[in-house]
């Protein structure tokens, strides 16, 4: 239209204004509905900052009652829906697993995903909320080989996902506190992060009047690309590789800045953030204290911190600003754990649903939504003849 213009991965571009979160990137600075994530992750809890997230206030005591007892109503899969697993390699990767047991959920509710019915829309936000950890858990216990259990509803939301994964019919299950509260803060610390790549695809698949699974179903698909939400693998990839290749921790860090084969830093860098990464930085900080509470000495997290060490003080990682960002070390806390590394991107997944589910509805009652359709420059061929026999 001769005003277009053209902005490769939305560097400069604007495709929305939101209430929810705000990111000071040259100061590292995040805060969900103005409150500073530092005190969210020390204070609060997972389903809290769901509801903050979603209602844009704090939930009283009573409100927070309610809404976590609603929630553990909600958790039971649909017998059917098990089936799915069975249909699915072992080995398949418990991303794909989600995203698609995600989009099958909706199966169960049509009639009952109307984006313009609130109550459909209320209800779904449960439901997702709720079944989505089972879903994440039950991928991972197909990939083990070990039973489905059924949800444990005396237990709080992280403990009842910890059961699910850990737990099995021959043992009772131990609450670990220290493992609880540990993901507690770190499934805090990733439930938004304003219009990253999924988020922005949940948006852009909810503005065509899609419902929540699908939009979701979606949003999970784009986490799960190494340059996003499956950072969190690479890095615990990149980390074994290094351990085992024998090579220098300084002679890989010159191979990422010769741009070897394409190799990169993974847990590094930000589209945002030109600072520490204060999400990082909480992880850092507790990624020590976690592993000696839970007994755990991995010599990954001091490869970790001697990489992090030498890309710090080094120009190429100085000039373009980069540092460590909140994938860098949540694996090694995922790992001590037990998480499989196939796991790590499917937590960051149930961290972020409350963000995804939040932006969908704040773009489905924004009445100044349009369906999203991004321009383009035309550069290709000018009008031809199709060739015919002469
Ligand atoms: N290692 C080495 N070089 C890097 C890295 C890295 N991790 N990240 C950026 N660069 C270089 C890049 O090659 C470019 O250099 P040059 O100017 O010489 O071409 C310069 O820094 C600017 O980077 P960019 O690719 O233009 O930055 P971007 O905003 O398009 O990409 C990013 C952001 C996160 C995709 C990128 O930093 C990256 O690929 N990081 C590694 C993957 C990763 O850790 N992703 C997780 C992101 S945070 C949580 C999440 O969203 O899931």
């Amino acid at each position: 239209t001769g005003h277009t213009a053209l902005d490769y991965g939305f560097v400069n571009t604007a495709s929305t204004k939101s209430a929810i979160t705000y990111i000071d990137g040259d100061q590292g600075i995040l805060r969900y509905r103005g409150y500073p994530i530092e005190q969210l992750a020390k204070h609060s809890s997972y389903l809290e900052v769901a509801w903050l997230l979603l209602y844009g206030e704090l939930p009283t005591a009573d409100q927070l009652g309610e809404w976590d007892e609603k929630i553990r109503r909600h958790t039971l899969l649909h017998e059917d829906l098990k089936h799915f697993f069975s249909a699915l390699p072992h080995t398949a990767h418990p991303m794909s697993v989600l995203s698609a047991a995600t989009a099958a959920l909706s199966t169960y509710y049509e009639g009952q995903s109307d984006p313009g019915n609130p109550e459909h829309v209320e209800l779904n936000t449960i439901r997702m909320l709720a079944k989505l950890p089972v879903i994440a858990a039950y991928a991972h216990k197909k990939s083990i080989g070990q039973a489905f259990l059924y949800p444990d509803n005396s237990l709080s939301f992280v403990d009842n996902f910890l059961k699910l994964n850990f737990g099995n019919h021959a043992e009772p299950y131990e609450i670990n506190p220290v493992m609880s509260r540990a993901l507690e803060r770190l499934l805090i610390l990733h439930e938004d992060h304003e219009q990253n790549a999924s988020t922005s695809t949940v948006r852009l698949v909810g503005s065509t009047g899609a419902n929540q699974f699908s939009s979701i179903s979606a949003g999970i698909n784009a986490l799960y690309g190494p340059l996003h939400g499956g950072a969190n693998e690479a890095v615990l990839d990149m980390l074994a590789r290094i351990r085992d290749s024998g090579e220098s921790v300084q002679r890989f860090v010159e191979r990422v800045k010769n741009k070897e084969d394409g190799v990169k830093l993974m847990g590094f860098g930000h589209r945002v953030y030109k600072n520490y990464d204060p999400r990082a930085k909480l992880v850092k900080e507790s990624a020590d204290e976690v592993l000696r509470e839970l007994g755990v000495e991995d010599p990954l997290l001091a490869l970790a911190n001697e990489l992090e060490e030498i890309a710090l003080n080094d120009d190429y990682f100085k000039e373009r600003r980069l540092y460590p960002n909140v994938d860098f070390y949540t694996g090694v806390i995922y790992k001590a754990m037990g998480f499989p590394t196939r796991m790590f991107t499917p937590l960051f997944a149930i961290g972020r649903l409350p963000g995804w589910l939040a932006h969908w509805r704040e773009m489905q009652y924004d009445p100044q939504t349009k369906i999203g359709r991004p321009q383009q420059l035309y550069v290709g061929a000018g009008e031809r003849d199709y060739p015919t026999e002469a």
